[in-house]
């Protein structure tokens, strides 16, 4: 019988997609892994999943040895299929605020284009990007439309800032 997410959660065999490899994703990667989560972490820029596969950091607060002692638990890729059907999505994007106080949501958007058609019953997409509610509710809804699954009963989506 397959296991649901809650039993896996407790037994630690969740497995997880961080979308955003960048000052919060990557070092929430490493330490998901490092917890012996098995995490693919997921960037739309290919010289930092080149970087990684080598083992190459590119931020100071990351060191190789970190990189290596995580390397059978983490996987980078910039191929979106590799994150189909896990169990948590975190989303790790920019949503950077213009000079006119609206958040530019280009890179959330087509996070949850790229995380929508990945879920599967029960998955939990975290956004770690500090939205204001309208903006949460539109990215539900992305998500919804994405995966054709119900929001809050086939998927549940969580904040965190
Ligand atoms: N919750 C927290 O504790 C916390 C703390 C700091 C920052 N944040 C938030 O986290 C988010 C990311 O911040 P950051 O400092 O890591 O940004 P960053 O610019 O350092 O990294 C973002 C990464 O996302 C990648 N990216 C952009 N669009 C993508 C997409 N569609 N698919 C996959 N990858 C994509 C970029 O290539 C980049 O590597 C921001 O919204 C920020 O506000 C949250």
């Amino acid at each position: 019988m397959t296991a649901t997410f809650s039993e896996r959660a407790r037994t630690e065999m969740a497995t997880v997609g961080v979308v955003g490899l960048g000052d919060t994703g990557l070092p929430l990667a490493l330490s998901l892994a490092d917890a012996g989560r098995l995490t693919t972490g997921l960037d739309t820029d290919p010289a930092k999943i080149a970087a990684l596969r080598l083992g190459e950091s590119y931020l100071p607060g990351v060191s190789t040895d970190a990189l290596v002692a995580t390397a059978e638990w983490f996987e980078p890729t910039s191929d979106p299929r590799r994150l189909a059907g896990l169990d948590v999505y975190v989303i790790c994007v920019p949503a950077p605020v213009g000079d006119d106080g609206l958040a530019d949501l280009r890179h959330v958007e087509s996070a949850a284009d790229t995380v929508g058609p990945l879920l599967r019953h029960g998955s939990v997409v975290e956004l770690r990007c500090a939205l204001a509610a309208d903006a949460v509710a539109a990215l539900s809804a992305r998500l919804a439309a994405g995966s054709g699954l119900r929001p809050g009963v086939d998927f549940h989506l969580t904040t965190a800032w």
